[in-house]
């Protein structure tokens, strides 16, 4: 335990509040920072300060306070509230329509609007205000992710001692990318001025040592990947996040997941069952993945009919235009394969647009003879280790795209570029007719590294760059 009181930071915190005729109801959000970040904090206690999805007036800043989970208080939820133009400028606007896409190297989709970046600096500072109402002097900000990017400067400007540690959850881009952003060198400042800035990989943390140096001008020291700037020092970590690895490995022995695990598998007709599962977002590769599908059942005539592709695609951003056209484009796609390809009325692809339960998410996990993680980029991907947590038991295979951040760790999956569907439908035909002896091996040196380096072992890592010896307990932090 720490001995100082941890004040997590994000945007989306981990559930998102409905006003009801009933009061307020939580729903839970779905995504890696909050797979990650959630046990953590229940863990070690303390406030999350997060959006949670509800508007207020201008000048109102702090909602509610809730005690989570509902019953269990492990920790405090601390609402924080926009105003709708500060959703539509700030959220919408500026993190999904220019940082997003930017980051996932998707450079001409970002928007580039000087009215969004003054929302973002507008509610990063209303972030910090709402910070100094409900942290002490003493108490650790842990900001997480691009939406609060330059939230320690704010911090710091009026408690210049704070101790500050960011985590970015989705990939550090080229800095020849990042500099394209026209407030590229205000937003490295910012981060600056945190004491430690954690990343997925080696990577991203020298493309962000790359972009400190060469946009804002910072000294670095790459040997210790340290970044000295206006008398301060920040340090820069890689701590890939893990998942809570028991957690998987009792849901996939419970009676009722297993059952349903069959029932899946028996519904879903096939020999052969595909999974993918990703929030609707075009950074997945969803629809190339289906493409994929497509080249496999022209080209290899011999599986049709006897492969079935469940895609479970969770609503994300549902109010922007590019989500809901790839909705629609993913529709399509589905709907023009299955009316090519259906034989007896058994459809290949099946398709869900919504989020599951943990338990029901296992059972799906187990039901599938493979699971196609092919993001075209992305920080991460939990969903890939879940898949082999699920199944360490057992067998099951894990088709990776390499531009996953999780490839880096991940190094017996097989692989395949998500732009390529023969290369894809290839290596889908390998993993179906991969021995079950080599299935199996690969599968424990997966699961290895997945146990080895799970959730503890992430916030241990990120606990020790922050404090050092204090983190073993030596000193009161
Ligand atoms: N997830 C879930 N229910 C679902 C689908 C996904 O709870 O129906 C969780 C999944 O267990 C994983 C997270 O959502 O922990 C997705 O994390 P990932 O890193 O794969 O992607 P992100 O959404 O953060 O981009
Ligand atoms: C990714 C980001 C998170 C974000 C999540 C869901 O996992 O790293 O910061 O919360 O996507 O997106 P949303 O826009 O719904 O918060």
């Amino acid at each position: 335990k720490l001995n100082s009181r941890l004040v997590v930071v994000s945007n989306r915190g981990s559930c998102t509040f409905v006003d009801s005729p009933q009061g307020i109801k939580a729903v839970p959000s779905v995504s890696g920072l909050v797979s990650a970040v959630e046990p953590v904090v229940s863990q070690e206690g303390g406030t999350w300060v997060a959006w949670g999805g509800r508007c207020g007036r201008e000048g109102e800043f702090a909602g509610i306070s809730v005690p989570m989970p509902e019953n269990g208080q492990k920790y405090v939820f601390q609402e924080v509230l926009l105003t709708p133009e500060e959703v539509t400028l700030y959220y919408e606007g500026f993190n999904n329509g220019c940082l997003w896409p930017l980051c996932h190297n998707f450079v001409e989709k970002s928007v580039f609007n000087e009215e969004e970046w003054q929302a973002y600096r507008k509610v990063n500072e209303k972030y910090a205000a709402v910070l100094f109402k409900c942290a002490g002097p003493r108490d650790l900000f842990w900001v997480h992710d691009y939406h609060l990017a330059i939230l320690p400067a704010y911090i710091r400007r009026q408690r210049p001692y704070s101790r500050v540690s960011l985590f970015w959850h989705i990939p550090f881009p080229p800095a020849e990318i990042f500099a394209v952003m026209p407030w590229a060198e205000e937003m490295l400042k910012g981060m600056l001025e945190a004491e430690l800035i954690g990343f997925h990989s080696r990577k991203y943390v020298r493309n962000f040592l790359h972009s400190a140096e060469e946009i804002a001008g910072a000294e670095v020291d790459y040997s210790n990947e340290t970044v000295y700037w206006s008398g301060r020092q920040l340090k820069a970590v890689a701590a890939p996040i893990g998942i809570n690895w028991l957690d998987f490995e009792k849901l996939a022995g419970e009676g009722e997941v297993v059952r349903k695990a069959a029932q899946i598998r028996q519904e879903a007709g096939g020999e052969y069952l595909l999974l993918g599962v990703d929030r609707l977002d075009y950074t997945k590769g969803i629809l190339e993945r289906l493409r994929a599908i497509e080249w496999l059942l022209e080209n290899y005539p011999q599986y049709r009919n006897r492969l079935t592709f469940l895609q479970i695609a969770v609503p994300s951003r549902t109010g922007t235009a590019a989500y809901q056209r790839l909705k629609r484009r993913i529709e399509e796609a589905v709907g023009r394969i299955n009316g090519k390809y259906t034989e007896n009325y058994r459809v290949p692809v099946k398709y869900l647009f919504r989020s599951l339960s943990k338990p029901d998410l296992v059972a799906h996990y187990l039901a599938a003879d493979m699971a196609l993680v092919t993001p075209l980029k992305d920080g991460l991907n939990l969903v890939a280790k879940e898949y082999v947590a699920s199944n360490a038991g057992d067998v099951g295979v894990l088709l990776l795209s390499p531009f996953a951040g999780a490839a880096g760790q991940l190094k017996e999956a097989l692989t395949a570029n998500p732009y390529n569907p023969r290369e894809m439908a290839a290596r889908i035909v390998q993993g179906l007719e991969m021995p079950v002896a080599e299935k199996k091996r690969r599968l424990a040196a997966l699961s290895k590294v997945i146990r080895e380096q799970d959730i503890h072992w992430w916030w241990r890592k990120v606990r020790q760059s922050w404090f050092g010896d204090a983190a073993r307990g030596k000193v009161a932090v």
